[in-house]
C-alpha cells in the first residue's frame, strides 16, 4: 500500500497516467518532460486552450472546485501533482479523498500560500526571513513599517506573484494610498532587504527522504519579475552550502516530495535570509534541462512517481533569460544565436507576461 503522504516506492509505471493541477508553462513543460518517461498526462485548470493542456493527452478544462471533475480526474490517473501553489488546498483534499495520491501535499501548498504562514514557518524552524509584521488593517501599517527599521515592502498575504500586489514603504507614509494599492487585502510590511545579491536553492526530494540539489543560480530580478538566473551562482562556496543546508531543512520539515525552491537573500554583511519558497519546478531552474544531466522537470516527475532520482550535476555555465511580453517577438534571433529556445505557446501576449525563456550555454569553468 503507498498513501497520500508517500511511503515510497514506485506508484506508476511507464504507460500510466498522471495528473497535474494548473495549465501554466510549468505544467507544460512538467508534461513534456513526464511524455519522455512513458507516461499520459491528464491536466486540471479553468483556462481553456492552456500551455499545459496542449501537450496533455486528457484536459478537464474545470474550476478547482468541481468536484465532479476533480473525481472523474483523480480517477483517471495514479498520482497527481501541482504546478501553481495557489491550488485551493480543498481541491488537493477532493483528489486524495478519491484514492489519488497528490505530491507535494496539501500542507505544503498551504504554507506557501499565505505569505505570513510562510514567514512564520521559517522561524519556527530556525530560518531567518527578513523582519516582518502582519497588516490587517490601514491604522497598522505605519506601526508596523517602524518596527521593521522604517524602510519596507507591503505584500498581500495571498496571491501574489511576479512582484504583483507589492508596495514599497519608506519612512513617514500615506497609510491609506498604500492600503489602496494592495486593495484594502490583509497583508506583511517586511523589512527592506539592501541584498548583495540574490540566489535561489532548487532541490528535490523523494518521499524516502533522499535530497538532491542543483547549483544554487544568482537570480536578476526588475520590478519584482525575474529577468535572468545566472549559473552557477558567484557566492562563496561557504554561501551555497548554507543555502542548501537552508532549503534541506525546509524540505525535509515539510515531509516534501517533489521538487522545491527556496529564495534567498544574501544581505551585504552575510547573512542568509529567506524570502519565499515554491512548493513546485520553478522558474530560476529553467535552465537546468538544458545544462544538466538531469532537468527539474523530470526530477519532479521522477520524485512525485517514486522512481529513482536522476544527477543534477552541471555539464555547462551560462545564463538564462525569461522573455516577457513583446520579447519573445525575437525568437528567430535567438534561434540563430544558438540559444535554447523555450516558448509557452501562450496566446495572449501582454507587458511583463512570460512567453518563453531563453538558455545560453557556455564550456563549464
Ligand atoms: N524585502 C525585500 N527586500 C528587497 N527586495 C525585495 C524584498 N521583497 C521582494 N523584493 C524583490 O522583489 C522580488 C519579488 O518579491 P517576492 O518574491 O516576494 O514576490 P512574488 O510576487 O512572490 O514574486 P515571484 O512569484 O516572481 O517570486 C524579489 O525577488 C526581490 O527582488
Ligand atoms: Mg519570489
Amino acid at each position: 500500500m503507498t498513501s497520500a503522504s508517500g511511503t515510497g516506492g514506485a506508484l506508476v509505471k511507464p504507460g500510466d497516467a498522471i495528473g497535474i493541477l494548473g495549465g501554466g508553462q510549468l505544467g507544460r513543460m512538467l508534461a513534456l518532460a513526464a511524455a519522455d518517461l512513458g507516461l499520459d498526462v491528464h491536466t486540471l485548470a479553468p483556462e481553456t486552450d492552456s500551455p499545459a493542456s496542449r501537450v496533455a493527452r486528457k484536459t478537464w478544462v474545470a474550476a478547482y472546485d468541481d468536484a465532479v471533475a476533480l473525481k472523474e480526474f483523480a480517477a483517471s490517473v495514479k498520482v497527481a501533482t501541482i504546478e501553481f501553489e495557489n491550488i485551493p488546498t480543498d481541491a488537493v483534499d477532493a483528489i486524495v479523498a478519491a484514492g489519488t495520491p497528490v505530491r507535494p501535499d496539501a500542507r505544503c501548498l498551504a504554507v506557501s500560500q499565505d505569505r505570513l504562514a510562510e514567514k512564520s514557518y521559517f522561524r519556527d524552524i530556525g530560518i531567518e526571513p527578513a523582519a516582518f509584521a502582519r497588516v490587517d488593517t490601514v491604522d497598522q501599517i505605519q506601526p508596523a513599517l517602524d518596527s521593521v527599521g522604517g524602510s519596507g515592502v507591503l505584500k498581500t498575504r495571498f496571491s501574489g506573484y511576479d512582484g504583483k500586489g507589492q508596495v514599497r514603504l519608506e519612512g513617514r507614509v500615506t497609510a491609506s494610498a498604500a492600503w489602496a494599492s494592495v486593495e484594502a487585502q490583509r497583508s506583511i510590511i517586511e523589512a527592506w532587504i539592501d541584498h548583495e545579491r540574490e540566489l535561489s536553492v532548487v532541490l528535490a526530494r523523494t518521499a524516502d527522504g533522499e535530497v538532491r540539489f542543483w547549483d544554487p543560480p544568482d537570480n536578476i530580478h526588475g520590478k519584482g519579475v525575474l529577468r535572468r538566473s545566472l549559473f552557477p551562482s558567484a557566492a562563496s562556496p561557504d554561501v551555497i552550502e548554507r543555502a542548501k543546508s537552508t532549503a534541506k531543512t525546509l524540505a525535509d520539515s515539510l515531509d516534501y516530495v517533489g521538487v522545491l525552491a527556496l529564495e534567498l537573500f544574501l544581505t551585504r554583511d552575510g547573512r542568509l535570509l529567506a524570502n519565499e519558497f515554491a512548493p513546485r519546478v520553478h522558474n530560476s531552474g529553467h535552465w537546468t534541462p538544458d545544462a544538466c544531466i538531469t532537468g527539474q522537470f523530470e526530477q519532479h516527475i521522477r520524485a512525485v512517481c517514486g522512481w529513482p532520482l536522476g544527477d543534477p550535476a552541471r555539464h555547462s555555465d551560462g545564463e538564462m533569460i525569461n522573455l516577457l511580453g513583446a520579447e519573445a517577438n525575437d525568437w528567430e534571433k535567438h534561434l540563430a544565436d544558438g540559444a535554447r529556445v523555450h516558448l509557452y505557446g501562450k496566446r495572449r501576449t501582454a507587458d511583463g507576461r512570460k512567453m518563453g525563456h531563453v538558455v545560453k550555454l557556455r564550456p563549464r569553468g
